[in-house]
């Protein structure tokens, strides 16, 4: 088993309430079907959904490495064209894993101000990636027909070799495109855009910006075995999954993700979009499913949402991601002269990071003390394998929740009602 040769942790995971609040792991949640599906995965691995071989493909990972080698042949910096999952993944990888991180920009809007940026670029030094799973997603589009002619102005026939895409559908509009305009195309494997972050469309930009993925896909690869053993006792994602979908049945649908570090706030918008498209949905008998996933970084949020969280309705349910690794870092707060003031007092001596840790534990506590179920994921930021297995605890988590709940994880069919409205907007506009 590859593991990174500085100080690796797992993924460790405490919980308080998380799995004895009322409604956790009810028994009229229909278990056995959940059950019943990990026996059929376990049994027939064919039968397994995309996102679970993904940890296994070396196919994967070996074209994260071409494709980067090649881009860095001529470029230092990686902009990425993309949108939902075909960004949120890397975009989590990158900022979690990459030191030098900066190398790598994630164009996931089209804001024209925040765009504007993209626009103005030193060509010579950048690769231009365009990844879109269908070929078809207007935003991406937009951004990559604007930004061909400048790179061409720009660059001259050269600027051939500044830019791929990726994408799974070779009649797609992006593939079109790209064989137009002579770009390579690289192969989007089959999987859901949100589910591929372990895929060529993470795991590149990842590569690009200096992650170990080895690592990475290691520790994914070892929490997708105990995620398809057959009891909740020994499978942490079954466990979990019946814990969230039972609270959610008595009343906490409101998910909390909040990340204490940095290099953490990314995984809270990447399970934003795995949780809120995954199960937001209609049940066989039509009936509106779904937790509503709700991010916060820690502490800011601590003057902003806990009040609501610690005084509101018992509503939600909370996933603090922490990084034990911080409390040993940054400046020391110096006190000789004030320490005399109050509110100087305790910090005096302490470092950053010891307040930063403090914090972390005293917001714990308070949500604890308030009754409210908490489940606290540790893992240093930049250990790829801990990543690796939280990343996969997450996914199967979700897909199990669905199972639970009785919708389809894999679709998200209410999202086109907005772009046919949005198209007809355009059609309409003078
Ligand atoms: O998870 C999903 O499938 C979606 O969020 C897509 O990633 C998003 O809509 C972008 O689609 P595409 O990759 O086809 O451009």
């Amino acid at each position: 088993m590859h593991r990174p040769n500085s100080a690796p942790t797992a993924l460790l995971i405490e919980e308080h309430g998380f799995l004895t609040t009322p409604g956790a792991c009810a028994a009229t949640l229909p278990l056995s079907a959940a059950t019943d599906m990990l026996a059929t995965w376990r049994r027939k691995p064919k039968t397994r959904p995309a996102f679970l071989r993904l940890p296994h493909l070396d196919e994967e990972r070996e074209k994260a490495r071409l494709w980067s080698r090649r881009f860095r042949e001529q470029s230092r910096r990686l902009i990425v064209l993309g949108i939902g999952g075909s960004s949120l993944g890397g975009n989590m990888l990158v900022a979690a894993l990459a030191p030098n991180g900066w190398a790598v920009t994630f164009y996931d809007n089209i804001c024209p101000e925040f765009l504007a940026s993209l626009y103005d670029t030193d060509w010579e030094d950048v690769t231009v990636l365009a990844v879109s799973k269908s070929g078809e997603t207007a935003e991406t589009l937009a951004q990559f027909l604007t930004v061909l002619p400048v790179m061409r102005a720009r660059l001259g026939p050269r600027y051939r070799a500044h830019a791929a895409v990726i994408t799974e559908n070779p009649n797609g509009d992006l593939a079109v495109i790209a064989r137009d305009a002579e770009i390579p195309i690289i192969e989007h494997p089959a999987v859901g855009g949100r589910f591929s972050a372990l895929s060529v469309v993470g795991l590149l930009p990842a590569v690009f910006a200096g992650a170990d993925i080895d690592s990475l896909l290691a520790g994914a690869s070892t929490m997708a075995e105990e995620c398809l053993r057959p009891h909740p006792q020994e499978n942490p994602a079954l466990r979990y999954a019946l814990a969230q979908a039972g609270m959610f049945r008595a009343g906490r649908n409101l998910t909390v993700i909040m990340a204490y570090g940095q290099r953490l706030e990314k995984i809270t918008s990447w399970f934003r979009q795995l949780w809120a498209e995954s199960l937001g949905k209609r049940d066989q008998a039509g009936g509106p499913q779904g937790l509503t996933p709700v991010d916060g970084r820690g502490v800011t949020d601590q003057h902003s949402q806990l009040q609501l969280y610690l005084d509101g309705p018992p509503d939600k349910q909370f996933t603090l991601l922490h990084d034990p690794g911080l409390a040993t870092m940054g400046a020391t707060i110096p006190g000789d002269s004030f320490h005399h003031l109050p509110a100087v007092a305790p910090l005096a001596g302490r470092t950053i990071g010891e307040l930063f840790a403090a914090e972390f534990l005293g917001t714990r506590d308070a949500l604890i003390h308030r009754g409210a179920p908490v489940r606290v994921l540790s893992l240093a930021a930049a250990d790829p394998y801990a990543l690796g297995e939280m990343i996969l605890l997450l996914e199967m988590e979700t897909v199990l929740v669905a199972e639970l709940l009785g919708v389809t994880p894999f679709d998200q069919p209410a999202v086109e009602d907005g772009k046919r409205r949005a198209r007809t907007y355009l059609q309409s506009m003078t």
